[in-house]
């Protein structure tokens, strides 16, 4: 297959990015309110959504036309429309371990947009490796936390998704009870989306050893305080094996294995 190529660009002009989707907000109307002012004071390049403000960058997300279709043809949803930061840290890093050995995974697909917008940036339903979803699908296994949708035959509606996409393997079951059913040998992009701490840290003891060197670990919920447990169970998991998490503006947190 071919990677995608990044175009030509204007080399003065930048992209700016809104959507009202945040988390945390008291008084949605004011925030919204103050935020239209804001913009209106900063220099372009602003990226706002996502619990982010930013302004004066490149937001080469918008710039990368391949990321751009692969992001815009996947979104179901308000949240997927505002996260196209956090899929463009997915993709770029799932760019740069293709060479590598191993597989792809993700525990915690959900509706299997994450999956599907890396795969359609690199090549689509020719994406060269084997990517691995797991997940309970048909019903949901965090306390506190629903996701719309999981009931009965939601497994079934996210197979039809992926329809054509022969490399993909989306596994039925609790994690980690669901490793049962097979987990690969060797892993180069593992991604971890689990909203909770006791299934994040299953998951990293059945596959971190797994991940090949070089091979990317992103943990979606690290740097997001609402789920300070997850950090508070990942960082001395990760310390122990003389690790640290890579905290990222956009919640996420990474590591790359040696
Ligand atoms: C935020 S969603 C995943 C979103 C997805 N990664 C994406 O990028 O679109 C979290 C998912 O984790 C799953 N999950 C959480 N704990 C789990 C467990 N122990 N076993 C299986 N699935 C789990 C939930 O069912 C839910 O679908």
């Amino acid at each position: 297959m071919s990677l995608p190529k990044l175009g030509d660009i204007s080399a003065q002009q930048l992209i700016n990015f809104a959507t009202p989707k945040y988390w945390g907000i008291k008084d949605p109307a004011r925030f919204q309110a103050l935020m239209e002012e804001a913009k209106s004071l900063v220099t372009p390049g602003h990226y706002l959504g996502d619990n982010l403000f930013t302004w004066g960058r490149n937001n080469s997300m918008f710039e990368d036309e391949s990321f751009r279709q692969a992001w815009t043809a996947n979104i179901l949803n308000d949240a997927d429309q505002a996260i196209a930061w956090r899929r463009y840290v997915l993709a770029t890093l799932a760019y740069n371990v293709m060479p590598l050995r191993g597989d792809f995974v993700e525990c915690g697909v959900y509706a299997g947009t994450g999956i599907k917008t890396v795969m359609d940036y690199l090549g689509g339903k020719d994406f060269p490796k084997t990517f691995w979803g797991y997940d309970t699908f048909d019903y949901n296994p965090v306390q506190g936390h629903s996701f719309a949708g999981q009931a009965e035959g939601f497994h079934a509606q996210i197979e039809a998704r992926f329809a054509g996409y022969s490399q993909v393997r989306l596994i039925k079951g609790f994690i980690p009870d669901s490793f049962a059913q097979g987990i690969p040998e060797e892993i180069a992009y593992l991604h971890i989306d689990m909203n909770n701490a006791e299934g994040e840290i299953a998951a990293l003891e059945h596959l971190f050893d797994r991940v090949v060197s070089g091979g990317v670990i992103i943990l979606d919920d690290y740097e997001w305080s609402v789920y300070r447990s997850q950090k508070l169970a990942e960082d001395p998991w990760f310390e122990a094996r003389g690790y640290r998490v890579v905290p990222l503006p956009t919640g996420q947190g990474m590591l790359a294995k040696r």
